[in-house]
């Protein structure tokens, strides 16, 4: 499916978000990236800076989850679809390398990336917005820095 505006900009503002794999027998796997962006009209690319057990599930078995959510709005996605590791030496790593490499400023070294092409998404609403339909996004914020002291 084609990633909406709203997905991309929840995705430009979500400092992390949380891949979900799963290995071969059915364990689930789930790790924090940071390194991440949108990719063409379908897919995220995340660079495997420190992600082993990720890259071993996903040969096994290619269906991924990926979740991520602004932790001041408390708003964000779910995304399902299927994730391919691309290696230094072929040629779509050279296309997606720089749009990471502007994120890492160089700092941590990569030579795969995971790219995935999404099929499903699903809104991440935190419960406020649902029990209490008035709620601004605004003074979900001043909520969300309470919280977290800031
Ligand atoms: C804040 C934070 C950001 C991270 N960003 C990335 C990243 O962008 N890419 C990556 O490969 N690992 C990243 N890591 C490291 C992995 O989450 C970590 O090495 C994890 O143990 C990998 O587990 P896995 O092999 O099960 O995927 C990050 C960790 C933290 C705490």
């Amino acid at each position: 499916m084609e990633l909406t505006t709203e997905i991309k900009k929840y995705l430009d503002r979500s400092v992390l978000c949380w891949l979900a794999t799963s290995s071969q027998d059915a364990i689930p796997n789930v790790s924090p990236k940071e390194i991440f962006t949108h990719y063409k009209e379908d897919c995220i690319i995340i660079a495997n800076i420190a992600s082993p057990q990720t890259v071993i599930n996903i040969k096994n078995n290619n269906n991924v989850c990926v979740s991520f959510v602004d932790v001041l709005v408390q708003k964000g996605f779910q995304l399902k679809g299927k994730a391919v590791i691309i290696k230094k030496n072929e040629p779509e790593f050279d296309e997606i390398e720089p749009l990471l490499l502007e994120m890492t400023k160089g700092v941590f070294p990569f030579s795969s990336v995971l790219k995935i092409t999404i099929d499903q998404s699903k809104e991440i609403l935190a419960p406020r917005y649902l029990f209490y339909p008035n709620t601004t996004e605004e003074e979900q914020i001043e909520r969300a820095k309470k919280a977290y002291n800031l």
